[in-house]
């Protein structure tokens, strides 16, 4: 049976144990690790690679897809291995010790960070450790529930290390489509012309050679954190529902709109969800990470086919669809995170882009990574490259936070990730703002009435007409625009 996942006879031999294979690592290396919000990464060398840091101290720069699963970055950290970190975490003690100064976060689109790679912009990663599905007969790496940043690792990384990880069902292979973009100054266009485009190949293909140690491991990916849906998802998703009924209306859109991306979270997974109650049929998704909507969307007969880069489900969901992967496949590819979440394609398809913000000010500034300002959350991960060149950019949150002591709805937002150029659409649970075509000063009108919970809405119409005496383009009072964030930060409260 194994000889089906490592059908390249000659890497018998380079089979080892995890701690074998993690001392490969050692201290000031870059090492560039599988694994995209939670679904397929390396499960042993990291932990192997913990332990041994915890007798004989070291330190590296680690480079993921995006967030690992099985408290890998907790581990990680606890063990005081991870000097740097790129691109994306959402681990709650990781995020302790950014906030803390003692692991350097570089928070990066996450379409970029091979770009910069590729070109020698960052410094090059020194082993790479993939989670593989299968090895084929030429030595080409089958990932396994995600791709991200895998194929770019491994074919940059002069050694590579290899998990084959035997929970993971054989028949994953053939989802991926693995292609990376020529070479500058004379690249050529990414063929991706629709969500089901395939334009590569189904495993990453790299010189057999390279593969410098082979981990057989088991384990299964952690589950998504993601809340069901509540009452103000389940308005939110309305709100967004009717609206675009509206935009078919008015013959802007048919019923099976365009391509849809929906970001990471409990919100965007809930909105979507929320469209097996509408009349759109036929959709197609062209996102990044594939959530349990994704799935409900196939089975309620209204999802033709998802292109992602990872698949993130919940426990149930999760044991579910990989025990009938076979009958999902014909509907599902997985990309590079840099395909996924290229600009080039998301313009082409014209994609409607959901993501959600922590926080929106009056004129559409979205902030989606820092707490107050300063405190990072998870990053920027994909919504910035899908906001800027999506058809349509949608962000969604809920009005309120923390029992209401914060509004997501402030005067000027404390950090900005996606700036009023950037944001086309609003939605709260209160109701929605169409900001397409709008000056800031009409902007501001809409947002107010529209998005605002009424226990903050007087107060942010105040500041709005003090604001418009004093005059410019986009009215404030720069001296009280972040009040609210301070009276957070001193009293618990944005408003007494
Ligand atoms: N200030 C302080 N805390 C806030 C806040 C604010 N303005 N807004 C929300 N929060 C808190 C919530 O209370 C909640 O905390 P809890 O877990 O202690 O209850 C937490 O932040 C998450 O908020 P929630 O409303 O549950 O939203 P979510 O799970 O949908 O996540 C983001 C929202 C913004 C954190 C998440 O979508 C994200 O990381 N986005 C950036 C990356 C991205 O968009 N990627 C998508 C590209 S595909």
């Amino acid at each position: 049976m194994f000889k089906d996942r490592l059908r390249h006879s000659k890497l018998f031999d380079r089979i080892v144990d995890a701690d074998d294979a993690a001392r490969l690592i050692t201290d000031g290396m870059t090492v560039g690790m599988s694994g995209f919000t939670r679904a397929g990464e390396a499960k042993a060398v990291p932990l192997a690679l913990a332990e041994r840091a915890r007798r004989d101290p070291l330190k590296i720069t680690l480079m993921t897809g995006a967030s690992l699963g099985n408290n890998l970055d907790r581990t990680l950290v606890e063990s005081h291995v991870v000097a740097r970190r790129m691109p994306f975490q959402s681990d709650a003690v990781m995020r302790k010790a950014i906030n803390a100064g003692e692991v350097m976060f570089i928070d990066q689109h996450l379409s970029e960070t091979v770009e910069l790679l590729r070109s020698g912009q960052l410094p090059p990663v020194d082993v790479a450790v993939i989670e593989a599905t299968a090895i084929t007969e030429a030595g080409g790496i089958v990932p396994t529930t995600s791709v991200g940043n895998s194929a770019s690792f491994a074919i940059l990384a002069p050694k590579v290390i290899v998990e084959i990880n035997l929970s993971q069902p054989e028949a994953l292979e053939g989802l991926h489509d693995i292609y990376i973009p020529t070479k500058r100054p004379s690249r050529e266009a990414i063929p991706v012309v629709a969500p089901d485009s395939r334009i590569g190949t189904p495993f990453i293909p790299i010189a057999p050679e390279k593969i410098a140690a082979i981990v057989v491991t088991q384990g299964s990916d952690s589950p998504s954190t993601t809340e069901p849906a509540d009452a103000n998802t389940d308005a939110i998703a309305r709100h967004l529902a009717d609206f675009l009924l509206h935009e078919v209306r008015r013959g802007r859109l048919t019923e099976r709109l365009l391509p849809l991306q929906a970001g990471i979270g409990t919100i965007a997974n809930a909105v979507l969800q929320g469209f097996t109650d509408t009349p759109f049929h036929d959709l197609t998704m062209y996102s990044e990470v594939l959530q349990d909507s994704t799935f409900d969307l196939i089975d309620a007969g209204k999802l033709n086919f998802a292109s992602g880069s990872s698949m993130t489900l919940s426990a149930a969901k999760h044991r579910r669809v990989l025990s009938v992967i076979e009958r999902y496949k014909p509907r599902l590819v997985l990309r590079p995170q840099e395909v996924s979440n290229h600009p080039e394609v998301i313009r082409r398809l014209g994609i409607i882009a959901i993501n959600t913000a922590l926080e929106a000010d009056i004129y559409g500034n979205v902030n989606s990574t820092h707490v107050g300002g300063t405190h990072m959350m998870n990053g920027i991960g994909g919504s910035g490259d899908f906001a800027r060149n999506a058809y349509m950019s949608i962000f969604v949150t809920k009005s309120l936070a923390k029992e209401g002591a914060i509004s997501r709805v402030v005067p000027m937002v404390s950090h900005v990730d996606h700036t009023e150029h950037d944001v086309d659409i609003l939605v709260t649970e209160i109701g929605l703002a169409d900001l397409r075509g709008l000056a800031p000063r009409e902007r501001a009108l809409l947002v107010i009435a529209n998005c605002v919970h009424p226990i903050y809405r007087d107060a942010l119409e105040d500041y709005f007409k003090r604001a418009l005496l004093r005059g410019g383009h986009t009215p404030h009072l720069i001296e009280e625009a972040f009040h609210w964030h301070d009276n957070l930060r001193r009293t618990g409260k944005m408003l007494p």
